[in-house]
């Protein structure tokens, strides 16, 4: 696992981006970023959990799909979404907010703090979904084996871990366009519309030189969690694990 000595200052990077952070999203993936994160917690709610933890929940789009898809089948998990940005947080809950004058409800706790210290019991979580974020807290990050063991730490044994990330792919020519898009258009566009050209390129780079489904496993593997099944979308551009903790 790649660490690095000065980490890149991610927090004040998502203060600086929450505002105009979905609206890059669904620009760069072409929309393709909600039938992911729709993919991800209908594979999550599968094992129908009682607790389940959005670790950097961001805007909350992820845990907000949750809601919606627990509701439609009549369960009702306890959700909590967790992110150090209070800014962030304050995106997904204004849209927890828009939720309930649809008369949806989503029963969910938002709550700050940082990955590596996480105010929860142990084994709190039956189920822990990480969305584009897993990245932030290994790649390049001084705390990564803290944010590891806490994230094992907080789910109980046998919880489920469900990860989509950037990846690597495998097509040598995928790859090299996959390489040029993030090297000459996500930093200079997503900079252009956030007025924060550092933040994109950071996201940028962290994603062109990020790992692939077995060096994720692999990480993963040592930090305690067992890989049950893989998919990797957009051909090999995203990965979506499905793991269990030891
Ligand atoms: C790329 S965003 C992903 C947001 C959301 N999950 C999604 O699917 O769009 C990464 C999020 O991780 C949060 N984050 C990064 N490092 C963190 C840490 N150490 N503790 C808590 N949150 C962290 C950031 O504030 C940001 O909201």
């Amino acid at each position: 696992m790649k660490e690095k000595q000065k980490d890149f200052p991610l927090h004040s990077f998502y203060g600086d981006i929450h505002s105009t952070y979905d609206r890059v999203n669904r620009i760069f993936t072409f929309g393709r970023d909600r039938s992911w994160r729709r993919t991800a917690a209908s594979e999550l709610l599968k094992s129908k959990p009682d607790r389940v933890l959005d670790l950097c929940t961001g805007t909350g789009d992820f845990v907000l799909e949750l809601a919606r898809q627990s509701s439609r089948q009549g369960s009702e998990p306890g959700l909590t979404g967790f992110d150090f940005s209070s800014e962030m947080l304050q995106e997904a809950s204004r849209k927890q907010e828009e939720m309930l004058r649809q008369k949806q409800q989503p029963e969910i706790s938002f709550v700050e703090g940082d990955a590596g210290d996480m105010p929860f019991e142990d084994g709190h979580f039956d189920s822990m979904g990480i969305t584009f974020g897993i990245r932030n807290l290994v790649y390049e990050n001084s705390n990564a084996t803290k944010h590891l063991s806490e994230m094992k730490r907080v789910l109980r044994p046998g919880g489920q871990l469900v990860i989509l990330e950037s990846c690597k792919p495998d097509s040598q020519l995928w790859r090299g366009f996959n390489n040029f898009f993030l090297r000459f258009i996500l930093p200079y566009l997503g900079g252009l519309i956030s007025g924060n050209l550092k933040a994109y390129q950071y996201l940028a780079n962290s994603s062109k030189n990020y790992y692939t489904i077995e060096d994720m496993g692999k990480i993963l593997d040592v930090a305690g969690f067992k890989m049950i099944r893989s998919r990797s979308l957009v051909m090999g551009s995203v990965m979506l694990l499905i793991l269990e903790k030891r």
